[in-house]
């Protein structure tokens, strides 16, 4: 039998959107028309189809959207092309290079070409180093998404034993680093632990609030959860169509909260990144 409060992602995202959509507004009534161009390379049909979704979006939330589409026999050059162009281009604010890219590419040599101020996934290594230094800048879209989802929850974070299970570039070490900012919504003693960590259970177990980072199905077990304890699911896998989550389901009869299994930290994640985006166009516009 479940017992823990679920702390879905859903509601979080609306009021986010829903902050974006008025700041868009904003700058359209100041002149300035938010502009988060995408970039698709190749004919991956899930790509495809998570490019179309966040267009959509884009558009009912008041940016425009200009797309490239390169063929998938596109070079790293015609790539970087491209993002020279979007880096160019004055009126437009974000730029979303849409993962994954066909392997004979290289992801991280074309974020690096583009504009810091215009990375909307805030995985830029100066949006990294702006991070790790607390300047202002885009924030790496999941752990902004997840430190919105506890504070929208009313989840306390400050002073708190969090322990992160993965250092990975995407989730686990920007996390450690936000969540270990002075602010209200963070303050958090921050234990990151990994493979080279053989006992974590240890460390785990007695985190106030635990966050699965590794990518590894079913990792965390009730055995690895203090009772009542906030458990957030960032790390998933998938298999084809399929959501394989880091936390196995039984951590719900042990936790006091915990992430549902679908409808979690995805949704935030996708609102932080429109985030990223209207604030890019208000700093660009000088409105920021
Ligand atoms: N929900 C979302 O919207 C969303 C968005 C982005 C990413 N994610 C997910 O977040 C996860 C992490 O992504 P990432 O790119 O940051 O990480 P990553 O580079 O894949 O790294 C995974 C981390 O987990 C650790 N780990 C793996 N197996 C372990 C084990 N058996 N015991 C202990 N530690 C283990 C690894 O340790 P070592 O460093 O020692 O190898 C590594 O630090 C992925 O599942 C990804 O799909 C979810």
């Amino acid at each position: 039998m479940s017992s823990a409060r679920l702390l879905p992602g859903a509601p979080v995202a609306e009021q986010v959107l829903s902050e974006v959509a008025a700041s868009v507004a904003e700058l359209r009534a100041a002149g300035v028309t938010p502009a988060l161009a995408t970039v698709l390379v190749g004919d991956d049909d899930a790509s495809a189809g998570y490019i179309r979704i966040k267009s959509r979006q884009a558009a009912e939330l008041g940016f425009v959207s200009p797309h490239v589409h390169l063929a998938a026999s596109a070079s790293q050059a015609d790539l970087h092309a491209v993002l020279a162009d979007f880096n160019a281009d004055k009126t437009v604010h974000g730029v979303l290079v849409q993962y994954p890219i066909p392997g004979h590419l290289d992801y991280d040599r074309a974020l690096a070409e583009l504009d810091p101020d215009k990375d909307v996934d805030g995985m830029h290594p100066v949006n990294m180093g702006r991070l790790a230094l607390g300047l202002p800048g885009p924030l790496p879209c999941t752990p902004a998404g997840i430190e919105a989802l506890l504070a929208f929850h009313g989840v306390p974070v400050a002073g708190r034993e969090v322990v992160i299970l993965g250092r990975g570039a995407t989730l686990g070490r920007p996390l450690a680093m936000l969540l270990a900012q002075k602010r209200p919504t963070a303050n958090a003693a921050v234990t990151v632990v990994h493979t080279g960590v053989a006992d974590w259970p240890r460390y785990t177990r007695r985190a106030e609030i635990l966050v699965a980072a590794a990518g590894v199905p079913g990792i965390v077990r009730p055995e690895h959860v203090r009772p009542g304890a906030v458990v957030v699911g960032g790390g998933v896998r998938y298999e084809g169509r399929r959501l394989l989550p880091d936390v196995d389901e039984s951590c719900a009869e042990v936790a006091g909260a915990i992430t549902p299994r679908v409808g979690g930290v995805g949704p935030t994640t996708v609102a932080m990144l429109f985030r990223n985006a209207v604030d890019a166009a208000r700093r660009q516009s000088g409105l920021g």
